[in-house]
């Protein structure tokens, strides 16, 4: 095993190296191929319709634009934001005439001259956020969508992460596990309610929650035995809608009475 630099929020700091292992195995990736982009496209596929503009936090080497180009999103439409300078290089080089920022995410606003924005993805960034700046990050997202923009999350399952770990998924502790690009990856160490609670807390609906499977036409593959075991992904599809009369800037809107009082009891309420 590789050592590595472990990216945690406020830490995102992997050396040239790490980035550069992380491009060179991100797309080729049996989880990728066979799990991850069956699911995020079927969930964005059919809602893209005349999507303006596009915005990928945690763009990395610019596999999930890669996506949005494949399913006719202009370049010059797509936005992509990460914290990493070997990275955004490496995107910008792909894509020259969508728009890129290196930035925090924690550290919203996003995008200062913010143009129509439909559709936001997050793919394997919003694990390594705390509670705190997850919901900042929300907040900033459904600020910018358009209203009844789609934003897709992709997550490593939580429960997996925990297993991984060999920590109690309850525990809610940063974990550090090994990445399969080498070296160490981590994560906050949040359920899978307290992701859809935080995305509903932020006024998002939720339309979609995924907990895919292998694809069909991948299992005769050598990887999959390590993906076959039990769910290994998070994928979710959100939609900022507006409540009629409101506008876009309206008042938190409150859970029933019965999930907020479990929301009040919830060790880490976002
Ligand atoms: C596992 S990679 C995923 C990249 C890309 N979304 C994909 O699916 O290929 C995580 C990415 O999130 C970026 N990242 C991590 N923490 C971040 C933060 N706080 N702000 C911006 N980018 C961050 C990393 O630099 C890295 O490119």
């Amino acid at each position: 095993m590789l050592e590595g630099t472990a990216l945690t929020s406020g830490d995102d700091t992997w050396t040239p190296d790490e980035a550069v292992r992380y491009e060179e195995f991100a797309e080729k990736s049996f989880s990728w191929r066979c799990i991850e982009e069956p699911s995020l496209r079927s969930l964005i596929e059919p809602r893209i319709g005349d999507t303006g503009g596009a915005l990928d936090l945690g763009c990395g080497n610019g596999r999930i634009i890669g996506l949005l180009r494949k399913l006719g999103i202009a370049e010059e439409a797509i936005f992509g934001i990460d914290s990493d300078q070997t990275l955004i290089r490496i995107v910008t080089s792909r894509y020259p005439n969508a728009n890129f920022a290196c930035q925090n995410i924690t550290q919203p606003p996003y995008l200062v001259a913010a143009p129509r924005i439909d559709l936001a993805t997050a793919h394997f960034v919003l694990q390594y956020l705390t509670v705190d700046e997850l919901m900042k990050c929300l907040t900033e997202l459904h600020r910018l969508l358009a209203p009844r923009g789609y934003l897709a999350i992709g997550l490593p399952h939580p429960a997996r992460v925990a297993q991984q770990a060999g920590a109690s998924y309850f525990a809610r502790v940063h974990h550090r596990i090994p990445a399969p690009w080498g070296g160490f990856t981590t994560s906050s160490g949040l359920t899978v309610s307290d992701y859809l609670n935080c995305i509903m807390q932020a006024r998002f609906t939720l339309r979609r929650v995924e907990e895919p499977e292998i694809s069909t036409r991948c299992l005769g593959e050598s990887g999959a035995n390590a993906y076959a075991a039990g769910p290994t992904r998070l994928m979710i599809l959100a939609q900022a809608v507006s409540l009629p009369g409101r506008g876009r800037a309206k008042k938190p809107r409150l859970l029933p009475n019965r999930a907020r009082r479990s929301h009040a009891d919830c060790a880490i309420c976002c």
